[in-house]
């Protein structure tokens, strides 16, 4: 049986810095951890704050916030379910259900992760020396990885690498490969699957690029006869230097229960807009990606997939990522944050469109930036399928299922009309398509969403 960590030093890479600092240490109390800064850490002139308001600079012990078991700042870079499972199999042997009844403490999977985790922080047993864990596998056999991965041959550094992948959070396997000065995420296809994830996710990235969404590079490679999406860090700036991330959990302050509960994308845009230097366009940016993620059946856009850049002082809004369509088996769907105020969820835009004030957007302006990308999305489509090796069943698969679902766009157009033409007595009302959320039974997922959509058909076929 593996023993519970009691202690573990935080280490950070301060900004533009290449080397880590010892910054602080964890300890665990029971079930809950607390976090100290170094004496030596405050007594530096460039100290900062790990994250505020929950990890302020000064002496003494601080407690987690209220309802989490540890700063969600620190757990943020920790292993979440994919790299637990890779963890729980070194330590323990068990994989599968085996593995289930495995509880590990979270000092454990911080302790026994990979050093090159998301963002600038990492978790050692000592306070004076830093030693990277790469688990035998060198920075060569990693770039070697990287290259076999691009010439489409299996690398057999592949499996030992896993433990590079370890530290990044998510459901799905990955591993993090270094390209010459470029930090990668591979996210691999599995013989499991039964859905093309990876291709979808590579179609989605660049659809999300063609709207205007700022999304990180990617490439589609070949491994072991499947599929492998590289995707370009965004917290390795270069030079050695990492950038502190926190996720929109941590912003908004939950940990996983209730943030999967209570997360609401104003409010997300509420902490942006207060801790950001810049805040202008914040509004938009945000209304931009959930409305894409309505558009691509992305229902998984929980606070654990947005992120920002923290520098000390203030937040900035990361590039999009996990931007994945979801196996989607009938019509009705729903967001993993709420759209607006009101608790509404539905994966609608004209439920965006509604919420648009709470992103300081005008109705019209809501209306242009759906319709903007159901055009491009529409535009691109074939395109970008080929360009992702979408087959074509898979292409026809996903076109209107993930890809713009007819319910994304229930009531667009009528409203639409029913905006453009003027009201004279009860006319207007009586113009308009029921309101209220349709029923499976008025939507087959084949259905394509010119019917709703006042733009030109298309023939996908
Ligand atoms: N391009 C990127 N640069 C830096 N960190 C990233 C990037 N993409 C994802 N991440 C981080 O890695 C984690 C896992 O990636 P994600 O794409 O969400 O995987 P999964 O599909 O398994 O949920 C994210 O929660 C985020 O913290
Ligand atoms: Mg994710």
């Amino acid at each position: 049986m593996t023993r519970p960590s009691d202690s573990a030093f935080v280490w950070a890479w301060l900004p533009d810095e290449a080397e880590p600092v010892v910054a602080g240490r964890i300890n665990r109390v029971g079930g809950s951890y607390r976090f100290i800064y170094g004496k030596s850490y405050l007594a530096r002139p460039d100290a900062i704050s790990l994250y505020e308001p929950e990890l302020p600079l000064g002496p003494g012990w601080i407690d987690p916030p209220e309802g989490l078991e540890m700063a969600g700042s620190l757990w943020d870079a920790s292993p979440d379910s994919w790299g637990q499972r890779v963890i729980i199999a070194r330590l323990t042997g068990k994989q599968g259900h085996d593995a289930d009844a495995v509880n590990l403490d979270r000092l454990t999977f911080l302790l026994e992760s990979g050093s090159n985790r998301i963002g600038s922080l990492d978790f050692q047993t000592s306070s004076t020396d830093y030693l990277a864990r790469e688990d035998g596998t060198t920075l060569d056999e990693l770039h070697g990885a990287a290259l076999a991965f691009e010439k489409g041959e299996l690398p057999p550094a592949l499996a030992a690498a896993l433990v590079h992948g370890t530290s990044v959070g998510g459901a799905r396997p990955k591993v993090t490969l270094v390209d010459g000065d470029k930090h990668l995420i591979a996210k691999l296809s599995m013989s499991t699957d039964t859905y093309p994830m990876i291709k979808a996710e590579a179609a989605s990235l660049e659809l999300a690029h063609r709207v205007g969404i700022d999304v990180p590079g990617s490439r589609l490679v070949t491994s072991l006869g499947h599929e492998v999406l590289l995707i370009e860090r965004f917290d390795r700036p270069g030079g050695r230097t990492r950038r502190m991330v926190v996720s929109g959990l941590t912003m908004l302050g939950y940990g996983d229960f209730l943030g999967a509960r209570y997360s609401s994308y104003p409010e997300l845009l509420e902490v942006l807009r207060q801790r950001s230097a810049h805040g202008e366009g914040l509004g938009r940016q945000l209304f931009e990606r959930v409305v894409f993620n309505i558009a691509i059946g992305n229902i998984d856009d929980h606070a654990r997939n947005h992120a920002a850049f923290w520098d000390g002082h203030h937040l900035e809004l990361t590039p999009a990522y996990d931007l994945t369509p979801q196996p989607r088996s009938g019509t009705e769907a729903r967001q993993a944050m709420d759209i607006g105020r009101d608790g509404n969820r539905a994966s609608q835009f004209v439920v965006c469109i509604d919420a648009a004030h709470e992103y300081g957007l005008s109705r019209d302006e809501a209306r242009d930036i759906v319709d903007h990308q159901i055009t491009t999305i529409r535009e691109s489509w074939d395109e970008v399928a080929e360009q992702s090796r979408l087959t074509k069943i898979e292409k026809d698969f996903l076109f209107g299922r993930q890809i713009l679902n007819p319910y994304a766009s229930y009531d667009l157009a009528a409203r639409r009309r029913a905006a453009q033409q003027p009201i004279t007595g009860a006319s207007g009302a009586q113009g308009r398509a029921p309101r209220g959320v349709p029923t499976g039974s008025q939507f087959t997922p084949r259905q394509r969403p010119e019917a709703d959509v006042t733009l030109d058909p298309r023939e996908m076929s």
